[in-house]
C-alpha cells in the first residue's frame, strides 16, 4: 500500500507554477500544471539542476540550467531517451497535496 505524505495546501503552489518539499530527505519538485500536481525528483540528471525553477508549458518542465525537457507524468525526457527522473504519486484530500513517499516504479 502507498504511504503518503502531505507537502502542501492546494492554495499554496498556484496553476503554471512548482515549488519545492521534502519528503523524507529527498528532494521532490511539486507542479500545478492547469490544475493537475505532479511531483517529480528535484534533481536534473544532466548536471543537477533544479526542476522546481524551470520553465512549464503544457505537461513538460524545461530544466533552468540548460534546457533538458521531461514530460511531468512519466519523468522521461521529452526530446530524447537517454534520461529520466523519478516520479511520485499525488493526491489530492479536501485541499492538502498528498505525495508518496516511494517512487513510482520504474
Ligand atoms: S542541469 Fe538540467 S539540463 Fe543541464
Amino acid at each position: 500500500m502507498t504511504d503518503y505524505v502531505t507537502v502542501a495546501r492546494v492554495a499554496d503552489v498556484a496553476p503554471g507554477t512548482a515549488t519545492t518539499v521534502v519528503v523524507d530527505r529527498r528532494e521532490i519538485a511539486l507542479f500545478n500544471a492547469g490544475g493537475t500536481f505532479y511531483a517529480l525528483e528535484n534533481t536534473c540528471p544532466h548536471q543537477g539542476g533544479p526542476l522546481a525553477e524551470g520553465w512549464i508549458e503544457g505537461r513538460t518542465v524545461t530544466c533552468p540550467w540548460h534546457a533538458w525537457c521531461f514530460d511531468l507524468a512519466s519523468g522521461k525526457m521529452t526530446l530524447g531517451d537517454y534520461a529520466e527522473v523519478e516520479t511520485f504519486e499525488v493526491r489530492i484530500v479536501d485541499d492538502e497535496v498528498q505525495v508518496s513517499r516511494t517512487p513510482r516504479p520504474a
